[in-house]
């Protein structure tokens, strides 16, 4: 385990997003009903910026692109590549499924630590 303190508490209220580097990872972290997360910021699937995707209701994020769900907790697939009808299923059956890789967080001493060796 490595953990790197990464910014304060209060600069992550809840329903905010922040992008952090460390080391060579660009992380998002959210606050999503007052529990942090913190995922890879690129979708597995073609590399996009994660920062601008839903989150629902069982606690997925939802890619902006093709609409592929990753479990926050887990990063595990809920649904790959729906999007666009017809077109997103065809582009899901040629590209193997991938995970979204997440981080374990901390919070402590009004701080948000992030473990990327883990
Ligand atoms: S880029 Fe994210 S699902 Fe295609």
């Amino acid at each position: 385990m490595s953990w790197t303190k990464v910014i304060a508490t209060d600069e992550l209220p809840t329903g905010e997003r922040k992008v952090v580097k460390i080391g060579d990872r660009n992380i998002l972290l959210l606050n999503h009903e007052g529990e942090v997360y913190a995922v890879a910021h690129r979708c597995p699937h073609m590399n996009i910026k994660m920062i601008k995707g839903k989150i629902t209701e069982d606690g997925a994020i939802v890619c902006p692109i093709h609409r592929s769900a990753f479990d926050l907790k887990t990063g595990s697939v809920k649904e790959w590549t729906p999007f666009p009808p017809v077109v997103g299923k065809m582009m899901g059956m040629i590209s193997q499924e991938k995970p979204l890789p997440v981080f374990p967080v901390r919070v402590e001493d009004n701080s948000i630590w992030i473990d990327v060796n883990s």
